[in-house]
């Protein structure tokens, strides 16, 4: 079968700086894959480019067989496309459940669906279910982690995108994390997960395949 998500000879350029060069990869459904590299190294860029916020400078990404480049950054959450960014942005005025709730109803997902699509999430991610009527400017940074992981999981019902997510969580919340990860890839076993960390040993043992990058290119 076809990856589901294909890049090929990927560039990006921020203010005239090669931040992306050359990135050629291939990510298989039911896989975790990390990407791990120093500060800087371009990670936060990469998954950026994915969700269509930073522009790419040649090559082309493909997913599920069809060229990204069709699809503008707001509809990619409607390919089941999921991001947990590096610094959370949840909404502050809305409750975390509504927070939950964002990308499903901005894609206009039917409300059924949308009901059962965070009953699995509250099964993947137990930690939120106290949490669901707290607002969203009223969590700790690690709480904070853990909505933007279940944010992630409702919209990406085929790829998840998660940067740097064990970075500052304190142990017991690392080991939640981790446990939420596992259950989601029993519970969607087609699912493919794309994971960044500066510190490739908190990632333990979850990644399927780890690659390397290295000043904006992919090296091992
Ligand atoms: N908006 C921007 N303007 C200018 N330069 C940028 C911008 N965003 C990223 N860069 C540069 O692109 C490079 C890659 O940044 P990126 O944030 O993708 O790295 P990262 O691997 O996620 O780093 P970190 O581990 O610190 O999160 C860095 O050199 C950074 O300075
Ligand atoms: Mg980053």
């Amino acid at each position: 079968m076809d990856a589901l998500l294909e890049l090929d000879a990927v560039s990006a350029t921020i203010a005239n700086v090669a931040v992306l060069r050359g990135i050629s990869v291939r990510l298989q459904r039911g896989t975790t894959v990390a990407v791990v590299g120093r500060n800087g190294a371009g990670k936060t860029t990469l998954l950026r480019l994915l969700m269509g916020f930073v522009p790419r400078h040649g090559g082309r990404v493909r997913f599920d067989g069809r060229d990204l480049a069709e699809v503008p950054a707001r509809l990619r959450a409607s390919l089941g496309i999921g991001y947990a960014p590096e610094d959370r942005v949840l909404f502050p005025s809305f409750s975390v459940e509504e927070n939950l709730r964002f990308p499903c109803t901005t894609t206009g997902m039917a409300r059924p669906a949308i009901a059962a699509r965070l009953q699995q999430t509250l099964a993947i991610v137990p930690e939120l279910q106290p949490l669901l009527g707290r607002s969203g400017a009223a969590l700790s940074g690690g709480q904070g982690k853990m909505v933007a992981l279940g944010r992630a999981i409702m919209a990406g019902e085929r790829l998840v995108l998660l940067d740097e997510p064990f970075q500052g969580l304190a142990p017991v919340l690392a080991q939640q994390y981790g446990a939420s990860l596992q259950r989601l890839q029993q519970l969607r076993p087609e699912l493919c997960v794309l994971v960044t960390e500066s510190n490739r040993s908190l990632l333990k043992d979850i990644p399927d395949v780890t690659l390397v990058l290295e000043r904006g290119a992919i090296t091992a």
